[in-house]
């Protein structure tokens, strides 16, 4: 069953209440993580929780907050929902305070988490769009602040795509709005390397971990959207997006729309790799 869960209380999804005067809402004062679960095993769940930590660090949260409690709530939320591929989202922010930029010393986090449903069959193509990267500095951070990968995520809806591939002012490919981007041309795997403007993503190291299996050379180097209709494969990577090959981009086919021999290996490994938990 679906549910929620609020500071250490789990509740039925609908029900979930939250104070109206918490950080998180009045600034996105708060960093998350979202985990996706295969028959009944959550998946990767160390990574999830080191880059938390690494998130909460960043953010000068980490001494108010117990990363063992929290370990305790996603397990055990997890489990009382008893749903086999599912996606726990869980966030946690800098507290409860009335509206003001400074934050007092002696905040305390608040915790929101919930259980759903994964559609883990996702299609194997998906059209995107190409969308300037309006975010902030800080983007290896995964913090609630996700303003301008809505407006770029919603300018892909509207066009009929999946996802928009973000670009930077000197027309480099950085990331999805929640994904990893990789490209493959001539047996090389590249994608942008991890610097403060991306995250880093769990399911782009896998993929980059597993490049060496099927004889492909990885290099973690930024390329040009320009450079993309030259790639033989253009995929995207992400905790719920899986592996998945881009289609079209801006309307023009990438290796005439099917889904790249590379990139269904990744999908089939990523499958693996989560059925074996
Ligand atoms: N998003 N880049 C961004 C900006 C993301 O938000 C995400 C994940 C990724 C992929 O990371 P991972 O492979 O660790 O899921 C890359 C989550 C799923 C979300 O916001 O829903």
């Amino acid at each position: 069953m679906e549910l929620a869960m609020v500071n250490d209380q789990i509740v039925p999804i609908e029900e979930a209440r939250i104070y109206a005067h918490d950080r998180g809402l009045y600034f996105g004062d708060g960093v998350y993580e979202v985990i996706a679960s295969c028959g009944g095993k959550l998946f990767a769940l160390e990574r999830h929780l080191q880059r938390l930590e690494y998130s909460l660090r960043e953010m000068q949260m980490l001494s108010k907050v117990d990363m063992a409690q929290v370990r305790e709530r996603v397990e055990r939320a997890f489990e009382e929902a008893g749903i086999a591929e599912a996606k726990v989202y869980f966030h946690i922010t800098r507290g409860r305070a009335l509206r003001a930029h400074e934050y007092a010393e002696d905040w305390q986090p608040s915790f929101l988490l919930t259980v759903r449903e994964l559609t883990r069959s996702q299609p194997a193509t998906v059209p995107a769009i190409t969308h300037p990267d309006w975010r902030w500095k800080r983007c290896d951070i995964k913090s609630l602040n996700l303003l301008a990968n809505v407006l770029a995520k919603n300018a892909a809806t509207q066009a009929g795509a999946a996802e928009a591939i973000l670009v930077d002012e000197d027309g480099m490919v950085t990331e999805g709005t929640s994904t990893s981007v990789l490209m493959i041309q001539n047996r090389v795997l590249r994608t942008a390397p991890l610097r403060a403007n991306i995250l880093a993503g769990i399911t782009r190291v896998l993929v980059l971990e597993w490049a060496g299996e099927f004889g492909l050379e990885v290099r973690e180097e930024s390329f040009g959207v320009s450079e993309v209709q030259q790639g033989d494969e253009l995929f995207l990577t992400g905790t719920t997006t899986g592996v998945q090959g881009v289609s079209q981009l801006d309307g023009q086919p990438i290796a005439e729309g099917k889904a790249g021999t590379y990139t269904q290996q990744f999908r089939q490994r990523l499958d693996q790799a989560m059925n074996e938990g």
